[in-house]
């Protein structure tokens, strides 16, 4: 269970839990998130990918034309971890798919991983798989 800090930020867990790890998934809300950890910087964004929903906590982080980002293992999609912009290359060139996937604040204080979630209030895509819809979906198959 989250402990509440204030009404914004979330603790997930120990910073432990992070340390020499990639990446964890955790809940907040009942919306699944997941947590990277590039080079000891910490990252949010929603846990499915946008595309199909495929696991973006098992996926690789890789820089992309000087953006840090991370690869889906389903597809390869490829999206920025600073801002959830899809990003693809073509001819050589970084371009953008625009905004794909939700991303959520995260801090470290008191050695824990707190967050806060994304208030953005525009649909983003990797919405669909944390709607009930979706999981109405899924419990049926
Ligand atoms: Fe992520 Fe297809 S589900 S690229």
């Amino acid at each position: 269970m989250a402990e509440q800090l204030n009404d914004e930020y979330v603790s997930v867990g120990s910073l432990d839990l992070i340390r020499g790890r990639r990446a964890i998934k955790v809940t907040v809300n009942n919306r699944n998130l997941a947590i990277f950890n590039c080079r000891g910087i910490l990252y949010a964004m929603d846990q499915q990918c946008y595309h199909t929903g495929g696991p973006l906590d098992m996926g690789d982080i890789e820089e992309i034309g000087g953006r840090v980002c991370i690869r889906c293992p389903w597809h390869r999609y490829v999206v920025a971890l600073d801002n959830g912009e899809g990003l693809f290359v073509n001819e050589g060139k970084i371009k953008s798919k625009g905004l794909k996937q939700r991303v959520h604040a995260v801090k470290v204080e008191e050695n824990s991983i707190w967050v806060k979630l994304s208030q953005f209030p525009e649909e983003v895509p990797s919405d669909y798989y944390q709607s009930e819809k979706y999981r109405a979906i899924m419990a049926s198959a």
